[in-house]
């Protein structure tokens, strides 16, 4: 409920408003905001955690130096003791720490509230809790209940440690003879104070703020530029698609010219194989490389002489061995192209028949592609349908029974069965259509199929 309120309320924002999936608005607007905030987001916590981290090193190493001079502070002290009276080790190191307790050092910060001093040969030598801090019974527990184990080389631990929601920094330090030579360890608790905890808090967040801020200004920055960028690449992508599909009309009106007049048979084959390959639910880009390949699939007869293709009467068997071989030299055009070579399907197995008897190879059933398969029922039906010097349009009904009994044949069965369902209807969209009118429902269908570049990223 809550996030279709949400998303009605993103709704009435214009950016949110227009588009629908897949458009370049939509692109533009939707998914890219949506990946540059998700990119901020990710670059802000990530900045956040560098932030926090550098601070926390910040607040260890003042306690670090902090308790590096009291502890130098002690040594001096506990020699002093030593040399004056002649006193054990611990003896002088105790009234040290006795005495050091009444030392100002800077508070400001936090307080010692637990000494261990430990020797690598004799152990622990001193250990030592402030009984003044109030709440020492929390550290004495933690003290106890954690198993420390001193290092046996000079490493160094500091760490924040929360006992019932207060933080305290658990510092464990090498100490040196004079004459640099590892003796033991310190080991402190270090309260911090609740002016440290807010000063810590407040200076985590005021960087994260300002850096989630330089974030968002760049970003805000470079949106624009972004935007504007897409808009320039999808424009390009655009133009190149036009000079393609240009290139797809004149090459395949280039060939209808020399076989007839118009233009209309491409058009009309390519419409029919289309509305064929949409009752089986073609995939999308199978269908764009279906028209392509309606478009073309006899581009290589402008490699057949003039005495063959225009011939009027029939062609003899070593013309019509002629005449096959368009096949391959369509193949042989659309192969220079990349963005035409996947009208190969259509190009190379227009002349396949169901049952084999077809050329070039003989295929059959579903060795020829599902392309060659739509498209050699478009071809037929139309060239049925219309005029030519040699004979007339033949009827709906007339048409519809030679493609009827070709199926199985000549046709896919299966394909037979679907395009039953939609021939007279296109029949009659399709039969008394000039070729400006047949222009226009194929600029349709080019529009609907052929993506931009930057129309087909997945996202
Ligand atoms: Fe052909």
């Amino acid at each position: 409920m809550a996030f279709k309120k949400i998303k009605m309320i993103l709704q009435k924002f214009p950016f949110m408003k227009t588009n629908k999936k897949g458009s370049l608005k939509y692109f533009v607007y939707v998914v890219l905001t949506r990946r540059i905030l998700l990119v901020t987001l990710l670059f802000s916590l990530v900045l956040s955690a560098i932030v926090h981290i550098s601070v926390n090193n910040d607040l260890y190493d003042r306690v670090f130096i902090t308790a590096h001079n009291r502890f130098e502070t002690l040594r001096a002290r506990t020699n002093e003791y030593r040399e004056k009276e002649g006193v054990s080790l611990q003896q002088a190191m105790d009234q040290a720490i006795s005495a050091l307790s009444l030392i100002q050092y800077d508070k400001s910060i936090g307080i010692f509230v637990y000494y261990q001093i430990n020797s690598l040969n004799e152990g622990t030598l001193i250990d030592r809790y402030d009984d003044n801090y109030p709440d020492i019974d929390r550290i004495k527990r933690y003290i106890a209940d954690t198993q420390f184990q001193f290092s046996k080389d000079g490493s160094t631990l500091q760490e924040i440690v929360k006992l019932d929601g207060y933080s305290y920094v658990h510092l464990v330090m090498p100490l040196y003879n004079k004459t640099g030579n590892l003796i033991g360890h310190l080991r402190t608790m270090f309260s911090l104070t609740q002016s440290t905890m807010d000063q810590l808090k407040g200076e985590v967040y005021a960087t994260i703020f300002y850096a989630v801020l330089i974030v968002i200004l760049t970003t805000a920055i470079l949106y624009p530029v972004i935007v504007n960028l897409t808009r320039k690449l999808a424009a390009f992508s655009i133009d190149l698609l036009d000079s393609n599909i240009e290139t797809l009309r004149v090459l395949g009106n280039a060939i209808a010219k020399r076989d007839s007049d118009t233009n209309s048979h491409n058009y009309r084959v390519t419409i029919i194989a289309v509305r064929l390959a949409e009752k089986v639910n073609l995939p999308s880009q199978q269908i764009e490389s279906l028209i392509k390949g309606a478009f073309l699939h006899d581009v290589g007869k402008i490699g057949i002489s003039d005495n063959i293709l225009l011939k009027p009467g029939k062609l003899t068997e070593s013309e019509f061995a002629l005449m096959k071989t368009h096949v391959e030299k369509g193949l042989e055009i659309i192969s220079r192209s990349k963005w035409l070579s996947d009208a190969k399907d259509v190009v190379g197995g227009h002349h396949e028949k169901y049952d084999g008897s077809g050329y070039p190879h003989g295929l059959r059933s579903d060795q020829i592609p599902i392309n060659a398969r739509i498209f050699a029922i478009s071809d037929v039906f139309d060239a049925l349908t219309s005029r030519r010097p040699y004979k007339k349009a033949f009827t709906f009904e007339e048409t519809m029974k030679i493609v009827m009994e070709k199926s199985g044949t000549h046709f896919d069965p299966e394909l037979i069965d679907h395009f039953k369902l939609i021939s007279a209807k296109l029949y009659q969209e399709l039969i008394n259509k000039d070729d400006e009118a047949l222009r226009k429902i194929l600029h349709g269908i080019i529009q609907k199929y052929f993506s931009t570049g930057i129309d087909s990223l997945s996202y």
